[in-house]
């Protein structure tokens, strides 16, 4: 694990890198985020292909399953520090939409009609229910 701590004064390229976190991406691998300080959004897509909002702040962990198109922004307050969890080597690598020829896709694809009941599951917090329909 590292941890990452997303504001302007601390994250090198801030500007650059809220633009490619924002951007719908995948990964062939698992993303996996424990907040320790701030909050922000992440956005998955659900059956019909619309955006789902997921709030997360202190305390709130989310598993992004390989293959599950999303992005990231942060609040109005600007500042995350996250935990990033991953075994072996951490593959942080995105691909942009479409991205639809990786065989993680396809495992995507299925799991995006559990979408929102999947996220339920995964959001660990037992907060409730902080889901707010997307906005493109
Ligand atoms: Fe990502």
């Amino acid at each position: 694990m590292d941890i990452i701590t997303i504001c302007k004064d601390k994250l090198p390229n801030y500007e650059e890198k809220i633009k490619v976190f924002y951007q719908e991406h995948l990964h062939l691998d698992e993303e996996i985020r424990y907040i320790l300080e701030g909050s922000g959004y992440f956005d998955v897509r659900d059956r019909e292909d619309q955006w789902i909002r997921i709030s997360m702040e202190k305390g709130d962990m989310i598993t992004l399953p390989a293959g599950i198109y999303h992005r990231f922004t942060l609040d109005e307050k600007n500042y995350v520090k996250a935990m990033r969890l991953f075994v072996g080597e951490p593959v942080w690598t995105a691909y942009n939409r479409p991205a639809d020829h990786f065989p993680a896709r396809e495992h995507g694809r299925r799991l995006s009609f559990l979408c929102r009941h999947l996220i339920r599951v995964l959001i660990t917090n037992g907060a409730g229910n902080r889901f707010l329909r997307g906005r493109e």
